[in-house]
């Protein structure tokens, strides 16, 4: 399709989206582009994904119910497992998952097989956008191979372009639209093409000057947090050996103007981006000789901060003449981080797996998570205990390892024998602060 064609499909929004991927980044980049006007048909081999949002539901807590059921009685999203729908679209957007695998390399298993259900409908003039993080060289070496199965020739037939996904689930003052978005093309004319579909649902859209810079960018954004985190999460331990707290410093510090950006420790990292895609590169440097230094010592601190955690509860229960083995210890907060419904890669898990090996009786709540499901690496089989009272009292130690903003931290103080805060989420609980540990 020339070019005056791409740009009146777009002015008169007759471009057709697909979106391969229904999970935390591509359901509310459909939404965006439904709610932009045009028409979307969001791809999926989850069947019961499928089912649900083609009944009006949402499948994650981010986009409500009713914004799921607006769109789709607008006639503006449908969700399909029918991949052979693909011939009709103007543009896919590739948005599935890019996990490690066991040994801890890219597994890229998701993304070769989208390609190859592209591949197989693939029709000339169509873009093909990859949003998911992956390692610089990913759209060039891995999917260009796999999408010119179909004959066709990439930059030529038709038009490839990487666009790292941003998504933040449960910020506030950020929206799906509102983020800007770096966009790099196979080609200048894939890059201006991608660009001008994603400016019907993106406010601002950056152009980079290759796939492999944007694929860059997103490794970047990634690193750069896994390693402040880790930084902050050493200076944590050792300001504690100290008798100073870190949360005051970093408040303080944080008052400076100009060249620095508050980060906090925690009890681990959490999330399916940052203790993952900084390992994308490491694996990548590799074939360059290159070691990854920097993201190697900040996955080496960000492990070990739930042993710290451990450490710590063992150290106050000892305080108060208990031991962990046989305690019984409530976790607060299951999700990785506040206020959202993903437990991917928490360190939530990881604490629960530790404590129970060392002997403790866990329970966890979370309002958001009423069950745990079976993951690659944890297979917990819990139910989220109801808090009350009289249920707070009976453990001999309660871990904020989340801090939902749902929760009432004076009360939860209050009622507890021994609060260990992994989030500094107690800060303003005035009474029983000698029943609180922080770690
Ligand atoms: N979740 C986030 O906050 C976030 C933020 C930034 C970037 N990312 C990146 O975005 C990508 C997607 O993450 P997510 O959190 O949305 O994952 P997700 O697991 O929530 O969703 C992925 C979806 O893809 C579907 N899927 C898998 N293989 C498919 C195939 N061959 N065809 C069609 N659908 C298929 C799955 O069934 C699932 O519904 C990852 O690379 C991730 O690193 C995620």
């Amino acid at each position: 399709m020339p070019m005056k064609d791409w740009k009146k499909k777009i002015e008169n929004k007759t471009v057709r989206i697909g979106i391969l991927g229904l999970g935390y980044v591509g359901l509310p980049l459909a939404r965006e582009f439904a709610n932009a006007g045009v028409k979307v048909v969001g791809f999926d081999i989850d069947e019961r994904k499928v089912k649900v949002l083609n009944a009006g539901k949402s499948i994650i807590k981010n986009v409500p119910d009713s914004e799921v059921k607006n769109i789709v009685a607008a006639g503006k999203f449908t969700a399909t497992n029918n991949m052979s729908r693909m011939k009709n679209i103007d543009a896919l957007l590739i948005c599935v998952p890019t996990p490690l695998t066991e040994n801890r390399e890219p597994d890229m298993r998701y993304i070769i097989e989208s390609c190859r259900t592209i591949a197989k409908y693939l029709r000339p003039n169509q873009l093909v956008t990859l949003e998911s993080t992956t390692y610089p060289g990913t759209t060039r070496e891995l999917m260009v191979p796999i999408l010119e199965t179909s004959g066709l020739k990439a930059g030529k037939d038709f038009y490839l372009a990487y666009s790292p996904e941003r998504e933040d689930p449960g910020n506030k003052h950020f929206t799906t639209r509102s983020i800007p978005k770096v966009i790099g093309g196979l080609t200048s004319k894939c890059r201006e093409i991608a660009q001008m579909v994603y400016e019907l649902a993106i406010e601002t859209v950056i152009p980079v000057s290759s796939v492999e810079a944007a694929e860059a960018t997103k490794i970047l954004e990634n690193v750069y947090r896994c390693i402040n985190i880790a930084m902050v999460n050493e200076l944590k331990m050792v300001f504690d050996r100290m008798g100073i707290d870190v949360w005051e410093v970093i408040r303080a510090a944080a008052t400076k103007p100009f060249g620095f950006s508050p980060f906090y420790p925690g009890p681990g990292l959490g999330g399916h981006c940052i203790p993952i895609d900084p390992f994308y590169l490491t694996w990548k440097a590799r074939q360059y000789d290159m070691p990854t230094r920097f993201i190697e010592l900040a996955g080496e601190i960000n492990t070990d901060m739930p042993h710290y955690v451990i450490a710590r509860t063992m150290d106050a229960l000892n305080d108060r003449r208990k031991s962990l083995n046989g305690s019984k210890v409530l976790i607060l907060g299951l999700a990785y981080k506040p206020d959202i419904d993903d437990v991917r890669e928490s360190p939530s898990l990881e604490l629960i797996e530790l404590l129970r090996a060392k002997g403790a009786k866990v329970d966890y709540n979370d309002p958001h998570i009423p069950a745990t499901h079976k993951q690659r690496k944890y297979n917990l089989q819990m139910k989220s205990k109801p808090l009350s009272a009289a249920m707070l009292k009976q453990y001999d130690a309660v871990v904020i390892s989340t801090n939902h903003s749902d929760y009432d931290y004076a009360w939860i103080v209050k009622h507890s024998n021994l609060v260990i805060d992994t989030r500094n989420a107690t800060a303003s609980v005035k009474k029983g602060r000698n029943k609180i540990v922080k770690a």
